[in-house]
């Protein structure tokens, strides 16, 4: 039996009854109901409580702190999986056979040298240049090599796409990094695995092999897995919003790039390192903790839209940070951030509203451990995300109820004008 809702104008008597379904009622349903004789309408700043698609990709319980790829629990994907399993996984819907994922890899590994003139294209940034803004230009770039993936309806060429971004981003990435420290370009290296190569890349010096401890490599495939999706975050909306009028998947992904380069999203931990390096020391922490119960800070890399419990990546990832700190020593921001954690966890301000430590609070002190400037956190964050916004886009563009993204608008602005010609105004 169809649930029905039934919504009535008190001042008119007029009744609309709206047919529920999924947990949801259609937003167009409330057009039939006229309110001082205009349709009824919703106002969501944010999407708080909107959903602007089906999906089959990722579920998160923000409530009970779940999040499973495909069905599969991220811890477990973590604990057994590599970046690349996991990405078949987000991509085709199951996690491949010995020799699925051995084609799959093979795949990816062809496709990991950049086009000649996209070095010239990066050479031409300024010394300085962020590296999230080079990635950005430079993914949109890829269009310009790549422009059979306008087709996007066209299957093979979709996959031949997808693969090739996918192999491309660490290499991109890694040449972003070494030409703002103006070292040359390190080629990818086929005898090695993604994450591996990844780290060759961006730190190989004259050695003729770069020798990774299996350890780091294995902490890099967790962070990968643990950023690959996440729903319809801000950056996922970003490239579902930008597919809807029919782009190629490049264009899209630079725009993913773009969202997720902000601080309240990707570039939450770069900011949370900055905030811990001025706190300085545990000492300092509970004037930092009354200036954001003052609302003068912003506790970084605490709180989350969706998460109203600890985020399980948090979890996965403050076990990691003693691994690496066993290989590169400990970072002393580690006593700052964990004592901070203590005593948000304990404090009214942070219980009340359900903030948890997220994603970003403790990988910033992974990626410095690990030699990281700043600057390329939220590129780490970039390369992973791309399976997952890749994932969403092919299913974004193969959905039957797709619509061109333009959300409504409430004008504030001022009414009809006369034209005042230039002379005559004040
Ligand atoms: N520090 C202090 N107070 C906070 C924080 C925080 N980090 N986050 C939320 N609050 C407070 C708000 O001030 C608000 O309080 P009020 O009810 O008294 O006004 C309440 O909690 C609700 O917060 P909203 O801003 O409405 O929550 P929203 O869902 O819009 O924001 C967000 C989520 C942007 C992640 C927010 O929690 C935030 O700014 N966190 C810090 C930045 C961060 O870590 N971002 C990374 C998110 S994970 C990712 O993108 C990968």
């Amino acid at each position: 039996m169809t649930e029905v809702l039934k919504l009535c104008h008190e001042a008119t008597g007029d009744e609309i009854s709206l047919p529920v379904s999924e947990g949801t009622v259609r937003a167009t349903d409330l057009l039939q109901l006229k309110v001082r004789g205009e349709p009824l309408a919703t106002f969501d700043p944010g999407f708080f409580n909107t959903a602007v698609c089906h999906s089959a990709i990722t579920y998160i319980d923000g409530d009970e702190g779940v999040l499973q790829y495909r069905g599969y629990r991220v811890e477990d994907l973590a604990e057994n999986s590599t970046y690349l399993e996991t990405a078949y996984l987000l991509l085709n819907g199951e996690l491949p056979t010995a020799g699925q994922l051995a084609d799959w890899e093979q795949t990816i590994t062809e496709h990991r040298q950049l086009p000649d003139k996209l070095r010239i294209l990066l050479n031409g940034f300024p010394y300085d240049a962020h590296p999230m803004s080079m990635l950005m230009a430079s993914t949109a770039a890829f269009f310009t090599f790549y422009p059979d993936s306008q087709d996007y309806t066209d299957l093979a060429s979709r996959a031949l796409n997808i693969a090739r971004l996918i192999g491309k981003m660490p290499t991109l990435a890694a040449f972003c990094y070494r030409k703002g420290k103006a070292k040359p370009y390190v080629d990818p290296d086929d005898s090695y695995g993604y994450c591996h190569n990844f780290l060759a890349m961006l730190f190989k010096q004259a050695e003729r092999k770069y020798a990774a401890d299996p350890r780091l490599i294995r902490a890099m495939e967790v962070l990968f897995i643990l950023h690959a999706d996440h729903e319809q975050n801000c950056s996922t909306n970003a490239v579902r919003s930008v597919a809807s009028s029919g782009n190629d998947l490049y264009t899209c992904v630079s725009a993913g790039v773009g969202a997720l380069h902000g601080p309240l999203h990707g570039g939450a931990n770069e900011a949370v390192l900055k905030m811990l390096r001025e706190i300085g020391s545990p000492d300092q922490i509970p004037e930092f903790v009354a200036a954001v119960k003052r609302g003068e800070r912003r506790m970084m890399g605490f709180g989350h839209r969706v998460y109203k419990n600890y985020d399980p990546r948090a979890k996965i990832i403050r076990k990691a940070v003693a691994d690496v700190f066993d290989i590169t020593g400990v970072n002393p921001l580690l006593r700052v951030a964990q004592e901070l954690e203590k005593i948000a966890l304990n404090d009214e301000y942070f219980a009340s509203r359900k903030l948890y430590p997220n994603v970003d609070f403790y990988s910033g002190l992974i990626y410095e451990a690990l030699g990281f400037p700043p600057q390329m956190f939220t590129v780490l964050f970039a390369i992973p995300r791309t399976a997952g916004w890749l994932a969403q886009y092919q299913e974004c563009v193969t959905d039957p109820e797709l619509r061109i993204a333009r959300p409504k608008q409430i004008y504030t602005g001022a009414g009809h004008r006369s034209y005042v010609p230039i002379a005559e105004r004040g």
